[in-house]
């Protein structure tokens, strides 16, 4: 292990994160009893210009008067390149600073950007005497943002998690697709011809490095890192499938465009009931091992050493998490 100690952000259960626009009040008392475990209240792209400041207000009284019980709260405020932006984080942390928990930045790009909103919040909840630490989450989502993403991630005391925001990260890179999420037909390879001289076509998944990439500076600076939006809220095994592969990559949630993705995202990121059982299982059998002078035993023909009690302790943690 190196010597480096990497410090984890506050463990919060982050398996569905339910966007919600801030344009839009009449949806936010059935957001509050869904089951998603973090609601991002928006104010950037699912809100017209002209309806900017009325979303603020609505998400200001909303944070204060409707009764969002354990839930973690956020608010997504406009990018550092728009005028939206130093009145979103200084109406909304003065006004309702208490009941916020995160603030969600978009198209973050440079760890610059990630101090700048730091020193903002830091001056307002000093002015305010807010106890509570207002957290920060990122969504990665262009090219520059992309290239310093280990930057951005190691910027604050206050990151908890990093999210790939893959429309604009489309955008951004130009890719050729105007969907958000999901795969592409034309990023297939063709296997060689077979007896018959026919050829099958394998689809590939053109969000792996980005996604891949994302989940490494992440969890090398103790973030959590969360899979962005499924657009096709129609397609419930196009949003599994993409909610799978993200949980294999490492990542321990995905967002909710529509609240018929919550229970996907949870059932998905939670651990089923049989790999808590195999990793309990993996912690008793090392702990026989440890007592009886061994660092590594096979269990159920495999392998374990030191390195399975900590994959099993993840696993036993999260489900500890979602049981409380
Ligand atoms: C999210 O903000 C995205 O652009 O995908
Ligand atoms: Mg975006």
């Amino acid at each position: 292990m190196s010597f480096h100690v990497i410090e984890q952000a506050p463990a919060r259960l982050n398996r569905s994160e339910l966007a919600v626009p801030g344009s839009a009040p009449q949806m936010f008392q059935k957001a509050a009893e869904s089951e998603a475990d973090v609601i991002f209240l928006d104010l950037e792209d699912a809100v017209a210009p002209d309806e900017k400041a009325d979303a603020r207000r609505n998400i200001i009284k909303a944070l204060n008067e409707i009764d969002w019980g354990t839930k973690t709260m956020s608010v997504r405020i406009n990018g550092l390149d728009t005028h939206y932006m130093y009145r979103d984080v200084v109406d909304v942390v003065e006004q309702a600073g208490e009941r916020l928990d995160l603030i969600m930045i978009p198209k973050v790009g440079t760890a610059a950007d990630v101090y700048a909103v730091d020193m903002m919040v830091t001056q307002i909840e000093d002015a305010k005497g807010l106890k509570k630490r207002i957290g920060f989450e990122h969504i990665i989502e262009t090219a520059l943002g992309m290239q310093n993403v280990s930057a951005i991630a190691g910027a604050s005391k206050r990151n908890e998690s990093l999210h790939f925001g893959v429309a604009d990260y489309a955008a951004s890179t130009r890719a050729r697709t105007t969907i958000i999420g999901g795969v592409n037909p034309d990023y297939s390879v063709l296997t060689d011809a077979d007896d018959q001289g026919g050829r099958e076509r394998h689809w590939g998944d053109m969000w792996h490095y980005a996604l891949a990439r994302m989940v490494v500076a992440a969890r090398a600076n103790g973030l959590r890192p969360i899979d962005g939006p499924f657009g096709d809220f129609s397609d419930r095994d196009g949003y599994l499938a993409a909610a799978r592969r993200a949980a294999v990559l490492g990542c321990e949630g995905k967002w909710a465009i529509h609240p018929s993705q919550i229970a996907m995202a949870n059932e998905v990121m939670s651990p089923s009931e049989g790999e808590v059982t195999k990793a309990q299982r993996i912690l008793s059998a090392m702990a026989e091992a440890e007592a009886a002078g061994k660092g590594a035993v096979s269990l159920d023909g495999r392998l374990i050493d030191y390195a399975s009690i900590r994959q099993a302790e993840v696993l036993v943690e999260k489900a500890r998490q979602i049981a409380a």
